[in-house]
């Protein structure tokens, strides 16, 4: 279902940022990259934007959003900061970490935004046109990634207009993205726990709070109506093609995500890619989501990947790929 609007694509020049802001504070949608992904941005303190961007990606408007600032300052008017919160923004910002705080009294960020919660996501991304545009805006843009709701997430413009041309107003084409998948979310309204893994590694986190990162207990996590991160559901992230994790060879008519010098037998070219044949969960992240699309498009009768370890920026990928691995429903 097309909206049946015009979809504009800019390139990154010295005009876009100042594009892209006049059109987020007359309440249009405007994807543009972060390091991370492309983000979906819409004016966070216009209801009737944010209202528009949850029509635009199909997303469940009980999953909250995050809420992009240019600096640790603009985020302190929207987030009530403690001593570690306070450490860790400034450890990591501008970078990929998301923050989940309480809201500060006066937060102008739409409830919409925030499904209603006491708490909100905030990020400082360190893309230099994002921040160009954050702070041209002069306040805060909700951007989840700019993909239709439960697809896998953009790392290119061309993956942006794939998903969603006719139904957001403007694209800048930034080129593909430096990551490559998409922040680490931390709860930090209370003892810090880790709600999403992503582009930093838990282990940075850690030294600098001087203490490990736990994960939520699973059963607080579990009920999908009020699941911690609302938008962590089972399956996410999932191309259309079954997903087979693990895999030490290749059944017939597969496809093969491969990681790492070792060939399996039967993988060519012509039917596997290789996430980084030096194995570096680096180089692996930021191929991961633009792969995971092409080896869809084969139309394959499964992507088998082989076991990625969970180290560094491992976990995230894990994570991903298990979510995408979930028979969709
Ligand atoms: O890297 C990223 O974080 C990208 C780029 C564009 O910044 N954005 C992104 O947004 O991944 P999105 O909407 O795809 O994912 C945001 C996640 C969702 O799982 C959502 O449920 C969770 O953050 N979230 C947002 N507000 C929350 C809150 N108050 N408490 C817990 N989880 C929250
Ligand atoms: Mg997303």
């Amino acid at each position: 279902m097309k909206l049946g609007l015009t979809t504009k694509i800019i390139p990154a020049d010295t005009a876009a940022a100042g594009i892209a802001a006049r059109c987020l504070r007359d309440g249009g949608l405007v994807a543009f990259p972060t390091e991370t992904v492309y983000g979906l941005g819409a004016d966070a303190t216009d209801a009737r934007a944010v209202a528009r961007l949850y029509e635009a990606k199909g997303r469940p408007s009980f999953n909250p959003l995050i809420a992009h600032v240019h600096d640790l300052a603009a985020a302190e008017r929207i987030a009530c900061f403690d001593a570690r919160s306070r450490r860790l923004a400034e450890a990591f910002w501008p970078g990929p970490l998301t923050l989940v705080l309480p809201r500060a009294p006066g937060c102008p960020v739409s409830d919409l935004a925030t499904a209603g919660l006491e708490t909100i996501a905030v990020r400082v991304p360190a893309h230099a046109l994002a921040r160009d545009i954050l702070r041209a805006v002069g306040g805060p843009v909700v951007a989840p990634s700019a993909n239709i709701s439960g697809h896998v997430s953009p790392t290119t413009a061309a993956h942006v207009f794939a998903d969603l041309a006719g139904r957001i107003d403007l694209i800048v084409d930034g080129g593909p993205v430096a990551v490559g998948v998409e922040s680490t979310i931390v709860a930090c309204a209370g003892t810090p726990l880790l709600l999403r893994p992503g582009g930093l590694p838990r282990a940075d986190i850690a030294r600098v709070l001087g203490e490990p990162l736990a994960r939520p207990p699973e059963d607080t996590d579990a009920g999908e109506a009020h699941p911690l991160a609302p938008g962590m559901l089972a399956s996410h992230y999932a191309p259309r093609t079954p997903v087979r994790l693990h895999a030490r060879h290749l059944e017939p008519g597969e496809v093969l995500l491969a990681f790492g010098p070792c060939a399996i037998p039967g993988a060519e070219a012509t039917n596997a890619m290789n996430l980084s044949p030096t194995g570096d969960p680096v180089e692996a992240a930021a191929n991961l989501f633009g792969y995971l699309r092409l080896l869809d498009a084969r139309g394959a009768r499964a992507i088998a990947v082989m076991p990625i370890p969970d180290e560094g920026l491992g976990e995230a990928i894990n994570d991903r790929l298990r979510r995408a691995a979930v028979p969709q429903s």
